[in-house]
């Protein structure tokens, strides 16, 4: 049984709200961590938090967990007060922490156990639940191995089997893949996955990563010196942007000449020469083709393949900003931030 229900109607069905904050605050000694937080999260979403280092993310998601209190604002997760009625809210989520935290001197089967056992499930239980979570995270036959002797990625699946464990209502992931490989972390997205499809369960996660808002949330906040500064659909994310992207090939020797002449084009915002291609950042779409390609043979040259691209999330913030990465040092970032707020309409 729930806390105190609150639901959003939808056209043809009602879904309930798992978690909702308002104006959710957090300072540490005169440091706004997390400032003025209103959000909705609906039961069965994967929501992310996404932004750089600092932005709060892991402030919001322990005010989430019970583990700080807030300095001002609330929040209910499951229908429960994090103040007022913590363990009822310990009771129904998971937490797979940002810094590694599972016993590496025990086997993943041992760390598993011992935390079904915190949560005082009987024998029985334990051994079920137990069963059922290496299962679903595909970590059979991993389970008698010491965690120090496993890979980076199965150990984090062990992190989440544990999170898991309690079948909690609502599952926070604190950075789930930072430090992986691309094929680990592609494949830990795939178990995220299918724990929020077969499973139902709401997930809040927090990520650097654009790519991985992209591929598992339904909805994103993008959160920086701790305030919302956009939340959305990640595909309504990057319409904001408006940006997508004509890669189109000419004779070499006109690239220089081809480029120079498009720069009369006010919806074409960058021009890039790549590997003996043209890449064209444009505010529009497929409509944009047949005007190139008329322009081009107008002015006498001869395209020999255009494609367009939708970009993903990552695309569409790093292209206009080359070479940086959200990671990088706080001047760049405070440029790339604005200048994304800026292009998508926002306000700080
Ligand atoms: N216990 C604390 N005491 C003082 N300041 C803190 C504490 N925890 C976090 N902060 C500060 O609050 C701000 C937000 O930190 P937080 O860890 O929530 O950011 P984050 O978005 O999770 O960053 P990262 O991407 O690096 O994990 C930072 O300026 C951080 O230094
Ligand atoms: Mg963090």
């Amino acid at each position: 049984m729930l806390g105190e229900s609150c639901q959003t109607k939808t056209m043809n069905n009602v879904i309930p709200i798992t978690i909702k904050t308002e104006g959710l605050t957090k300072e540490f000694d005169g440091l706004v961590a997390v400032d003025h937080v209103t959000l909705s999260v609906r039961e069965g979403e994967v929501f992310g938090f996404l932004g750089p280092n600092g932005a709060g993310k892991t402030t919001l998601v322990k005010m989430l967990c019970t583990i700080l209190n807030p300095t001002s604002g609330s929040a209910k997760v499951c229908g429960y007060d994090i103040v007022r009625e913590r363990d009822k809210v310990r009771e129904c989520t998971g937490i797979v922490f940002q810094d590694r935290a599972i016993d590496t001197f025990l086997t993943g089967k041992e760390n598993l156990d011992f935390h079904a056992r915190m949560y005082h499930l009987d024998r029985r239980t334990r051994e079920k639940r137990i069963a059922e979570v290496l299962a679903l995270l595909d970590l059979k036959g991993k389970e008698n191995m010491r965690i120090s002797e496993c890979s980076g990625g199965t150990q984090r699946r062990f992190e989440v089997a544990r999170g898991f464990l309690t079948h909690p209502k609502v599952l926070f992931l604190d950075e789930p893949t930072l430090g992986l490989d691309v094929q680990a972390r592609r494949d830990l997205w795939d178990y995220i996955r299918l724990l929020n499809e077969k499973e139902g369960i709401t997930i809040i996660l927090t990520t650097h990563y654009m790519e991985e808002a992209d591929y598992l949330c339904h909805r994103v906040a993008i959160i920086d010196h701790g305030r919302i500064v956009a939340m959305d659909t990640p595909e309504k994310l990057k319409q904001a942007v408006g940006l997508n992207l004509i890669s189109l090939q000419v004779a070499q020797e006109s690239n220089a000449r081809l480029a120079d002449s498009l720069k009369q084009f006010d919806w074409i915002t960058k021009i890039e020469a790549r590997d003996g291609s043209l890449e064209l950042s444009i505010d529009g779409g497929e409509e944009r083709i047949p005007e190139l390609i008329d322009f081009a043979d107008s002015r006498g040259f001869v395209i020999s393949s255009i494609k367009l691209y939708k970009p993903s999330l990552e695309d569409t913030f790093l292209h206009y900003y080359t070479g940086r990465t959200i990671r990088e040092e706080e001047g760049n970032l405070k440029e790339f931030w604005k200048a994304w707020m800026r292009r998508s309409g926002g306000k700080r």
